[in-house]
């Protein structure tokens, strides 16, 4: 017969041992700066835990330096696989080598890393979200002046917003229907950028009938604009993100579409993925590759919505993306 003590000890020891055996999963994340991320965070964390893991996050505030060293600490601190938002695209590569150098796998989450042997990749199909915004603004405007105001430089999925762009635009400019009055990337996804950019523009000529900008901090900024020239709701915006202020502004008839981006779904792929490769398995993906430069990585590519006037209630408010009474807000 085991004595009390003998069995409380057993246990324990059990207890332990089931925590130790519990997958950590590290999470990176580029910065906060859109109110998308906070929500990836913290869906990302809670199915993590629901899929038997822990999950830490740390956030580089846009620092590439910062975001390799947060990598390091999470390394040492005996991380199982890696899920990272990149700072940068290519610089990530860093990442992922010492973390291979350590036995540990890399998933890069919405953003792809370039150029190295990553694991496995998240997202949209990002492509698809450029089509998207200039098929709906081509359909209402077959023609006419159209500003592109693509995203960082850093980030692969401004490259592949414009190419999906481009996809639809190309013929219309080709047969004479679309000119394009100014197109450029950035060097963050920022308000103040699509301020500048579309502010440049209408300084010289107010004849413009179309924005298509790569997230709503942009088109916001060109909002903005906008208004400084009594154009606001006269020119076609789209944005992506679903961000409040988006919501608001197509509301009023500022803004015509966002892109809301399955959220819940990516950051439960992202945690799926990362438990299953911490376990050896490999996670089912219909064998979906994207090429990074130097691998075919393994990925799982999401469809994204059009959010319009019409059907922000179908959409980002009745998935609990955007409470009503948020939009109402001032
Ligand atoms: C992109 C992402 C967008 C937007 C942007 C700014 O990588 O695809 O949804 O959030 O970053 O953070």
């Amino acid at each position: 017969m085991k004595s009390l003590s003998q069995i409380l000890m057993l246990s324990l020891s059990i207890f332990l041992l089931s925590c130790e055996m519990k997958p950590t999963i590290g999470f990176l994340v580029a910065n906060l700066e859109q109110e998308r991320w906070q929500k990836d965070i913290d869906n990302f964390k809670a199915n993590v835990e629901d899929l038997g893991g822990i999950a830490i996050v740390a956030v580089a505030d846009s620092d590439e330096k910062v975001q390799y060293e947060q990598a390091l600490k999470m390394i040492a601190d005996g991380v199982d696989v890696l899920v990272v938002v990149p700072v940068n695209r290519t610089k990530a590569c860093e990442i992922v080598k010492t973390a291979h150098k350590n036995s540990i796998p890399v998933i890069s989450y919405d953003r792809l890393i370039k150029n190295c042997n990553l694991d496995y990749h998240i997202s949209t199909d990002n492509i698809g979200i450029g089509e998207l915004q200039a098929n709906y603004l081509t359909k209402i405007k077959p023609s006419g002046k159209y500003g592109i105001i693509g995203g960082a430089t850093t980030d692969n999925n401004a490259y592949l917003l414009k190419l999906g762009q481009m996809n639809v635009l190309q013929p219309l400019i080709d047969n004479g229907s679309i000119e394009i009055i100014f197109d450029s990337y950035t060097k963050h996804w920022s308000i103040h950028e699509g301020y500048e950019m579309t502010n440049k523009y209408l300084q010289e000529s107010e004849d413009i009938d179309a924005i298509i900008a790569g997230n709503d901090d942009l088109a916001s900024g060109a909002i903005s604009a906008l208004k400084e020239h009594n154009l606001e709701g006269k020119v076609l915006v789209a944005g992506q993100d679903a961000d409040i202020e988006a919501i608001k502004n197509i509301v009023i008839g500022n803004q015509t579409i966002t892109i809301y981006k399955p959220i819940e779904s990516l950051s439960y792929a992202a945690a799926d993925a990362a438990i299953k490769i911490s376990k050896g398995i490999a996670p089912s993906n219909g064998s979906v590759t994207v090429n990074n430069g130097k691998r075919l990585v393994p990925a799982i590519l999401l469809q994204a919505q059009i959010v319009n006037k019409q059907n922000i209630e179908m959409t980002v408010i009745s998935e609990g993306f955007i409470k009503k009474e948020e939009i109402k807000k001032r």
